[in-house]
């Protein structure tokens, strides 16, 4: 399949990255075993694969600005285009062996996600999306699913961290969502999740708590798959609010519906 020029770059240095992530994979199955444990190891192997996605997309497109979980922002000198970056989606996952992860990489011009890219390494997934041009699993078309009873439906949530965000209404919002769907899931990777939604395997997804390159290449696989993707709210405010929903046009409403009453009930309990 032939794709345009700055997705082949978002490719090359998202297999590159890859490569050195599925290798160190091999090396924390051994890690699990000693004392120690693979926790460092894992700080390492994050750097070096966020180093090999700045060096090939700065060699292929040097003015361009860049946002990663790992190095935070650089410069760039033109300033309508910025790479977002998460080189390991999945850190817990990949930390315990589980080989559900992934290097995600959002293209954003003037403020708008033009181009994203999914890899899962453990498995040679490869999801991208460019906008107005569909989206793609390994070079084929995919689509949200079309699912319309919510007993039917399969959805992912993210958990808050303990200590972190409103436990109570994290609590609720699971309560309320395992009653009305068929099955509610934590895989542990938001950029899969919103990857998965876009392939029709998840119908709906929402967490709270998540930072730009959690989001930005999963958001634009989703729509361009024909699923909707917002903020809590139904906005586009996802990155100023830290939080998405998504799924098709009748799960994602659901979901939000669903979501809004499980906070009021926590704001009146
Ligand atoms: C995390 C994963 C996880 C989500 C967390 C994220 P990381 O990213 O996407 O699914 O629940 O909130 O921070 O730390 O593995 O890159
Ligand atoms: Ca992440
Ligand atoms: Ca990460």
């Amino acid at each position: 399949m032939l794709h345009s020029a700055v997705l082949n770059v978002m490719i090359k240095a998202a297999q590159r990255a890859g490569r050195s992530l599925k290798r160190d994979l091999g090396e924390i199955e051994h890690l699990q075993v000693s004392l120690k444990g693979p926790r460092n190891f894992v700080t390492a192997a994050d750097r070096r694969a966020e180093e090999i996605v700045y060096q090939e997309l700065a060699k292929a497109r040097p003015a361009y600005g860049f946002l990663g979980e790992e190095g935070g922002t650089r410069e760039g000198t033109d300033k309508s285009h910025r790479w977002i970056v998460d080189p390991l989606d999945g850190t817990t996952n990949f930390l315990h062996g589980i080989p559900h992860f992934a290097v995600s990489i959002g293209l954003e011009r003037d403020g708008v996600i033009v181009a994203g890219l999914v890899y899962n390494p453990a498995n040679d997934e490869m999801f991208v999306a460019e906008r107005g041009k569909g989206a793609f699993c390994n070079d084929k078309r995919i689509r949200v699913a079309n699912r319309q009873r919510l007993a039917d439906a399969v959805v992912a949530c993210g958990l808050p961290h303990y200590g972190r965000g409103d436990l109570a209404l994290a609590r609720n919002e699971i309560a309320a969502a395992q009653q009305a769907f068929a099955g509610l899931r934590r895989y542990g990777a938001a950029a899969l999740d919103l990857a998965w939604i876009a392939a029709g395997r998840l119908d709906a997804y929402w967490e709270r708590d998540l930072s730009p390159w959690d989001m930005a290449a999963g958001a634009i696989l989703v729509r361009e798959a024909g699923g909707y993707v917002t903020d809590l709210d139904g906005g586009d405010a996802m990155f100023a609010k830290s939080q998405i929903a998504a799924g098709n046009e009748t799960m994602h409403r659901e979901l939000l519906r669903l979501l809004k009453t499980a906070a009021k009930e926590t704001a009146a309990a």
